[in-house]
């Protein structure tokens, strides 16, 4: 099947075809959402929470997300890869953004980066584009500023918070970024963006009327029970699959059922 690129999301958008996009951050979780038709996998931050247990996405570092992208890139074929850098890797400082951003190309094999935020760090976006890396923006919600805004609570919900976001996302828009994740916000802003914009604007908890739709696959299919936003669906509930699955095999060694005749040399 066709390899997704940034040109081919832009087809999507102009055709309104909607884009599907989960995260995955490991070889075999990525191998399943790309064989199943996934359009894009996003090698999210969110590592830092369903991957390594801390409760911010800030304590992760670039090589614990280049160790993720690689692991990810190996498994697949079709879907897109984009990379999320992690805090403290690109803001501030456009040089050490743009050295951040080659490390994970290099080192990783993604097809792009996301980083988080509109005109503060502009320049950033700017110098990574201008060495021919991919970039997706990312506004609203952005978990990385987390301590700036004190809650996880929807973004944007008043009118300044609102116009500094069709701002930013314009000035990403005219920098070059392919694409655009808008999290916690309105529905009806997200749609203006959308609709404002000729890049794919990618949702998450931002309603329906944008060009596609992400989520943390951990989320998706009910490995975390802890993390209920309203804009979450669950797909399955994997955790108690897998809870049922390993009471089994422990019941079963208990018992000595496990290995039966045919279960050994
Ligand atoms: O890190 C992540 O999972 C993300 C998505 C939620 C957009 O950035
Ligand atoms: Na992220």
């Amino acid at each position: 099947p066709k390899k997704i690129t940034t040109h081919v999301l832009g087809e999507m958008k102009a055709r309104g075809e909607k884009i599907s996009m989960l995260t995955a951050y490991d070889y075999s979780m990525a191998k399943i959402a790309d064989r199943a038709g996934l359009d894009v996998i996003l090698v999210g931050d969110s590592a830092s929470n369903v991957m390594a247990g801390w409760e911010t996405t800030l304590p992760i570092t670039l090589d614990h997300m280049i160790y993720h992208a690689s692991s990810v890139m190996r498994a697949v074929g079709r879907a897109m890869v984009i990379a999320d850098l992690p805090f403290g890797s690109y803001q501030g400082n456009s040089e050490t953004a743009v050295a951040s951003a080659i490390r994970m190309m290099k080192e990783s094999g993604v097809d792009g980066i996301k980083i988080e935020g509109g005109e503060e760090i502009l320049e950033s976006v700017k110098r990574i584009l201008s060495v021919g890396i991919p970039v997706m923006g990312h506004l609203g919600l952005t978990p990385q500023s987390i301590n700036k805004f004190g809650t996880y609570a929807v973004r944007a919900k008043e009118e300044r918070e609102a116009a500094k976001l069709i701002r930013d996302a314009n000035l990403l828009e005219e920098a070059g970024v392919f694409g655009l994740v808008l999290e916690k916000i309105p529905a009806k802003l997200a749609e203006k963006v959308a609709g404002e914009l000729s890049i794919p604007v990618i949702g998450i908890g931002a309603g329906g009327k944008v060009d596609g739709q992400v989520l943390v696959i951990h989320d998706m299919l009910g490995i975390t029970q802890d993390f209920s936003p309203k804009f979450l669906r669950r797909y399955h509930n994997l955790n108690e699959e897998i809870s049922k699955a390993v009471q089994s095999y422990i019941s079963d060694v208990k018992s000595g059922d496990f290995p039966n005749e045919n279960e050994q040399y």
